[in-house]
């Protein structure tokens, strides 16, 4: 581990002490923001222009209209940033770092007490004292984007945590959308079939770390906070939550605790998704809260919304990896997998030096079939950059023949948020063998490394 990852290591599990020593190790990647600005989409947009720019710094709002406290944004907008969270890997590194420190799963150590335990309001909670945004003008409102809801089955030996978009529905209640319909929605059924709710607790800000396990996709029963502790490197403290006992992160910024009541249904969205569309496909569930915990200086750690760097990097990095280590580990001829921003969640492109006809094809449906999201992928040789999309719309523009290239599978579970899928929840995935195959015969044009040299020279003398 170099120095600086160290340094960030060793600030072990709060949020503002990572954010001090980052931005002492990269002053130029933490953008602060001191004049006022509207909890009204202005966030959203300052991220928006700046990755117009090409800019993908952390953003620190120090004064937001209506808010208490400051507003910390973008986290996870750059993959160099992630790099660096996770023990300062390159961005090709993040995959075999994050399997690797995921796999090493660590018990969670209990404390007595803890940051977030500063301030606990039990009974007569009022959520209006969360700090919330709107991220966009065709939201229904304010949003919590960073919703971390755990939920704990002690019978079953069971925990699972999972974001969950949340807008207050009342002073006490929070309605909020299982449209993923994943561990927590089956937790949800099983104490519906008792006749009882559900307790959880919703994390709203803690360590980068603490999110990026959040967003694991494990088996049923696998604790993402186990995950937690294998990405720090350490247990993940957390303190139990008075009410229900539900352990949650010592550090966290506001914890909410109470409980969903299966049988309630509130009205929330439409909310701008990840696929670029603002969606109203819900689940309308209810959280009635009865206990607020939060520490004495918390911030609002904020997720930006729709088709941002940040969303969609936060949502994929733990998948991404555990596609490219399952299918480097069965097809031993590819060569890189990359799934571009351009795509939301839906595309990949594979690289892969083929060594009998037909491989691209299995590849590509290996994917399709074990990725839920992905409809479309597209195979390359290794010579093609993957992680520019131009080179790969050059590969499909002059490798591929419709007739004979494309694969098609109709009828598969889909993204319930992908707005040409239709209401029944089925997507129909392809995948687009743009290798160059045994016949072809293009010559590519080529031009010289000497001819190359003389021109970078010229060029240099010329300015
Ligand atoms: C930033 C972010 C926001 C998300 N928002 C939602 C959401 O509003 N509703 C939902 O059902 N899933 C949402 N998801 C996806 C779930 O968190 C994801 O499916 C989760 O990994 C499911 O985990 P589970 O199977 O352990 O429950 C979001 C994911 C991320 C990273």
């Amino acid at each position: 581990m170099t120095s600086a990852a160290q340094q960030l290591a060793d600030t072990g599990q709060d949020l503002h002490r990572f954010l001090a020593v980052y931005r002492e190790l990269y002053p130029d990647d933490v953008l602060s923001l001191r004049e006022p600005v509207s909890r009204d989409q202005d966030v959203t947009a300052a991220v928006w222009s700046l990755a117009a720019r090409g800019q993908h710094p952390a953003l620190m709002f120090e004064r937001v209209e209506g808010l208490s406290g400051p507003l910390l944004t973008n986290l996870f907008a750059s993959r160099e940033r992630v790099g660096r969270m996770l023990g300062g890997v390159s961005p090709a590194g993040i995959h075999a770092e994050y399997q690797a420190r995921s796999r090493r799963m660590v018990e969670p150590r209990e404390r007595q007490s803890g940051a977030v335990t500063q301030h606990v309001v039990s009974g007569d909670v009022d959520l209006n004292a969360v700090p919330t945004i709107r991220h966009f003008a065709t939201d229904r409102g304010p949003y919590i984007t960073n919703a971390i809801i755990v939920a704990e089955d002690r019978e079953a030996g069971i925990g699972n945590l999972s974001y969950h978009r949340s807008m207050l529905h009342s002073r006490s209640e929070i309605a909020t959308s299982l449209h993923s319909r994943g561990h927590l929605w089956r937790m949800l059924q099983a104490v519906q079939a008792k006749g009882r709710p559900l307790p959880v607790a919703m994390v709203i800000g803690a360590h980068p770390l603490f999110m990026l396990a959040g967003a694991a996709r494990l088996p049923y029963g696998v604790d993402e906070r186990r995950v937690a502790g294998g990405l720090f490197g350490a247990p993940l403290e957390v303190v139990r939550t008075p009410k229900y006992g539900i352990a949650v992160p010592a550090h966290a910024e506001y914890v909410l605790e109470g409980v969903i009541d299966p049988e309630a249904r509130a009205e929330e969205g439409p909310f701008g998704e990840f696929t670029g569309y603002s969606s109203d496909r819900s689940t309308n569930n209810l959280l009635r809260v009865e206990t607020l915990l939060h520490r004495d200086d918390a911030w609002l750690l904020d997720v930006v919304g729709g088709n941002s760097a940040e969303h969609l990097n936060l949502g994929r990095i733990p998948r991404e990896s555990e596609m490219v280590e399952k299918l480097k580990e069965r097809f031993p001829g590819v060569t890189a997998v990359h799934y571009p921003s351009s795509g939301t969640h839906f595309h990949a492109y594979v690289a892969l030096k083929q060594s009998r006809p037909g491989e691209a094809r299995q590849v590509m449906l290996g994917l399709l079939g074990w990725d839920p999201y992905l409809k479309t992928v597209v195979a390359v040789d290794e010579d093609v950059d993957i992680t520019r999309d131009e080179e790969v719309l050059w590969a499909l523009a002059t490798h591929l023949q419709p007739h004979l290239d494309v694969v098609m599978v109709e009828g598969l579970p889909g993204s319930a948020l992908d707005p040409s899928a239709s209401g029944v929840g089925t997507t129909s995935r392809m995948g687009l063998d743009a290798t160059r195959g045994p016949n072809f015969d293009g010559i590519r044009a080529r031009i010289d490394d000497a001819a190359m040299a003389r021109a970078a020279a010229l060029l240099a003398r010329a300015r």
